[in-house]
């Protein structure tokens, strides 16, 4: 069932990192696929400009769940421009590789940790 996947992304399917929403986020961002319907949400908690925890929560695809994972990963510990300049490319090299017909799982997670990021940005500026 799973002979299409890297065993990375089996790894990360099987036992996502970071899996889990979070109270006292500093930012939160969701990205969805309007064509199959997943969606994912990011929650960072910054400090000293650095992404020092993140969690996710994905209603999706064995890839989404993968590379929703991964993408926690790529991005703890992280300043907040080098979380930023984290690709969809990143994110499928990382997990060595995802079928053709499942690159576009790989946006859910760049895509919400960009919003993420911007969420945490647009609610320091309101706190002055
Ligand atoms: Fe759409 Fe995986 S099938 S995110």
């Amino acid at each position: 069932m799973y002979s299409q996947y890297s065993t990375k992304v089996i790894e990360h399917f099987m036992s996502p990192h970071n899996v889990g929403s979070m109270v006292d986020y500093d930012g939160k961002g969701t990205y969805g696929d309007s064509n199959c319907g997943d969606s994912l949400t990011i929650y960072i908690k910054v400090k000293d400009n650095i992404i020092e925890d993140i969690s996710f929560l994905v209603f999706g695809c064995t890839a989404s769940i993968a590379a929703s994972s991964m993408t926690t990963v790529l991005a703890k510990g992280k300043t907040l421009e080098e979380a930023l300049k984290i690709t969809e490319q990143d994110i499928v090299d990382a997990l060595d590789g995802l079928p053709e017909n499942k690159l576009h799982c790989s946006n859910l997670g760049a895509g919400a940790l960009k919003n993420a990021i911007k969420d945490y940005k647009e609610n320091k500026s309101k706190l002055g």
